[in-house]
C-alpha cells in the first residue's frame, strides 16, 4: 500500500507541474487547471489510502458539503468576482491547516512527546494559516463591497497594536513550544491572536494594494499547508503547499514591483488610509469642467486618427465589452487606423485580467502591448480611448505625492493628442480616488455601460 501511495502522490505532483505549465498562457490555461485538478483527486485519493483512516462518514459529510457548495459556487461567479472567489477558497485553505495544527495539538496532549521540528512546524502552520484564513476573509468582504474598501486603521495606533498582538502571538507559542504548559488555551490563544494579526494587517490595507495582499495571502496558506505537511510527513501537502508558497510569493513580488510598491510597507499598513481621505477630500471636483461627447462624435475622431490605444480597464470586464471593442478595433483597421490595447499589470481585478479578456475576444497577441512597451507611444497617438480603466490611468500617480497611489506606475494616458473615456459616471475606482484626467482639456467623456457605448460608436463607424 506504501508503494501505492507513493506512486500516486508522484502522479498526482508531476499533474500539478504540467498543470501549472499550462496556466501559464491564456490558450492552456483551461486545460492546465483541469490537469492540476486531476492531480488533487489524485492526492485526494492516495491520502484516503493511508493506514490509519478513519470516521469514513465524517469525511464523505464534508466531501458531500465541500462539492455542494464550492462548485455551484465556482459555476456561477462572474469574472469580474473571481478575484473574491480565490481569496475566499485560499482562505479556506489556511483556516483548514490552522485546524489540522488544532486537532494535532489536542490528539497529542499539548504535542506530548512529538519532536521539536513537529511543534515548530505546527505551530507555524497555525500562525500563518490563522492569518491568511481571516486576512483573506476580510479581503473577500472589500473586493465584495460588504466591508469598505477604504483603508480601515487604527491610526497612530495600528503599529503598537500590531506589535502587541504580535507577542502575544509569539508568547502563547513560545510557552507551547517548549512545553511549559500544555493547556489547550494556549493553542486557542494563538490561533485567535493570529487571526486578530490577520485583520489588524489587511483592514488598513486598500485602493490599488489589494492585489498584492491577496497574492502574499495564497503564499501564507502555501507555505502553512507545506509547514503542516513537514510536520505530518505528509509529501502532497509539503508539494502542494511549497507549490502555491513559491509561486504565490513571486507573484507577489511581480505586482508589488508593477505597483512601485514594497511589501514590508503594504503589511505594515504605511501607506495608503490617511492619505487616500485627505487626497479625495481636498479636491475640489465641484470647480473643475469636464468634457462630455456623443458617440457620433467618437467615431469621427477614431475614424480619421492615424494611432490609436485602447485602454481597457475593470469597466470592461463589468461591461463585458470586449467583444465590441474587438469589432470597434477591426473598423478601425479597415479605416487604415492602426489600434494596439495598452495592457496595465494590475487593470481589472486579477493578474491578467485585460489579456483573458480580450484573448476571449480573439485579439490578436501582438496588439497587446505590456505597460513599458507602450508609454513612449501615448505621446505620438492621436486618440487614446479609455474603456473602464480608472486608477490605471491616474496622473495623481506622478503628480500628487499626497496621493495613495502616488509611486505607482500607470500608463500615460494624458501624453497622448485626445483621449475619449469610456465610463458610466464621474465615479471614482477601485482605490477611490478622483482622476484629474477626466478634467484635462484633450479629455472628453464619453457616458454610458462600455459595451452600449462601443456599439454606439460601431453604428456611427458604419455609417460614416
Ligand atoms: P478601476 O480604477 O477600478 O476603475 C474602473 C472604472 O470602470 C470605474 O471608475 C467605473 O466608473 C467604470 N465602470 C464600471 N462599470 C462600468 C461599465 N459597465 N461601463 C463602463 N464603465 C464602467 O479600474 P482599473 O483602472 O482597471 O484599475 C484597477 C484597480 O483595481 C486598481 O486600483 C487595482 O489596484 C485594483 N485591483 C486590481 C487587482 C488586479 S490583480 N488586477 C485586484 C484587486 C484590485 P463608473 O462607475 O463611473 O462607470
Amino acid at each position: 500500500m506504501h508503494t501505492l501511495i507513493t506512486v500516486l502522490y508522484i502522479i498526482a505532483f508531476a499533474l500539478f507541474i504540467y498543470g501549472l505549465m499550462g496556466l501559464t498562457g491564456p490558450r492552456t490555461a483551461v486545460r492546465g487547471n483541469k490537469i492540476a485538478a486531476v492531480g488533487m483527486a489524485i492526492a485526494v485519493i492516495a491520502t484516503l489510502l493511508q493506514p490509519g483512516i478513519s470516521n469514513w462518514w465524517l469525511i464523505a459529510g464534508a466531501v458531500v458539503i465541500g462539492v455542494l457548495l464550492g462548485i455551484p459556487s465556482a459555476r456561477q461567479v462572474k469574472m469580474t468576482a473571481m478575484p473574491q472567489m480565490v481569496a475566499l477558497f485560499n482562505g479556506l485553505g489556511g483556516g483548514a491547516v490552522a485546524l489540522i495544527a488544532w486537532v494535532e495539538f489536542r490528539d497529542s496532549a499539548g504535542y506530548l512527546d512529538r519532536p521539536l521540528y513537529f511543534v515548530i512546524a505546527s505551530l507555524f502552520a497555525a500562525v500563518v494559516g490563522s492569518i491568511s484564513f481571516w486576512g483573506s476573509l476580510v479581503a473577500f468582504g472589500k473586493l465584495q463591497e460588504i466591508l469598505p474598501g477604504k483603508p480601515v486603521s487604527a491610526g497612530k495606533l495600528q503599529q503598537p497594536l500590531n506589535i502587541l498582538v504580535i507577542l502575544l502571538t509569539l508568547a502563547c507559542a513560545v510557552i507551547v513550544a517548549i512545553g511549559a504548559s500544555r493547556t489547550e488555551w494556549l493553542i486557542v490563544g494563538v490561533l485567535v491572536f493570529a487571526a486578530v494579526l490577520g485583520l489588524l494587517v489587511v483592514f488598513p490595507i486598500g485602493g490599488a494594494d489589494m492585489p498584492v495582499v491577496i497574492s502574499l495571502l495564497n503564499a501564507f496558506t502555501g507555505l502553512s499547508a507545506a509547514a503542516m505537511g513537514l510536520a505530518l510527513e505528509n509529501t502532497a501537502m509539503i508539494v502542494a503547499g511549497m507549490i502555491v508558497g513559491a509561486s504565490g510569493s513571486i507573484l507577489t513580488d511581480q505586482m508589488a514591483k508593477a505597483m512601485n510598491r514594497s511589501i514590508p510597507a503594504i503589511v505594515a499598513g504605511g501607506f495608503g488610509g490617511g492619505a487616500a481621505v485627505a487626497s479625495a477630500s481636498s479636491t475640489d471636483a465641484g470647480e473643475k469642467t469636464v468634457r462630455s461627447t456623443s458617440a457620433s462624435d467618437a467615431a469621427i475622431q477614431l475614424a480619421y486618427a492615424g494611432q490609436v490605444i485602447v485602454v481597457p480597464g475593470y469597466g470592461m470586464a463589468v461591461a463585458q465589452a470586449q467583444h465590441a471593442v474587438k469589432d470597434m478595433a477591426k473598423l478601425l483597421e479597415d479605416k487604415g487606423v492602426s489600434v494596439n490595447y495598452a495592457i496595465h499589470p494590475v487593470a481589472g481585478r486579477m493578474p491578467g485580467h485585460m489579456n483573458v479578456l480580450l484573448a476571449e475576444a480573439d485579439v490578436p497577441y501582438d496588439q497587446l502591448k505590456e505597460m513599458d512597451d507602450i508609454n513612449g507611444e501615448f505621446s505620438r497617438t492621436d486618440v487614446t480611448l479609455v474603456i473602464g480603466a480608472n486608477d490605471v490611468t491616474n496622473p495623481a500617480a506622478r503628480t500628487d505625492p499626497g496621493s495613495p497611489i502616488h509611486g505607482m506606475p500607470i500608463l500615460n494616458v494624458d501624453e497622448s493628442r485626445s483621449v475619449i473615456v469610456l465610463k458610466r459616471s464621474m465615479s471614482a475606482g477601485f482605490a477611490g480616488i478622483e482622476n484629474e484626467l477626466y478634467h484635462n482639456p484633450k479629455t472628453a467623456m464619453l457616458f454610458g455601460d462600455a459595451k452600449s457605448s462601443v456599439n454606439e460608436v460601431i453604428e456611427e463607424l458604419k455609417a460614416l
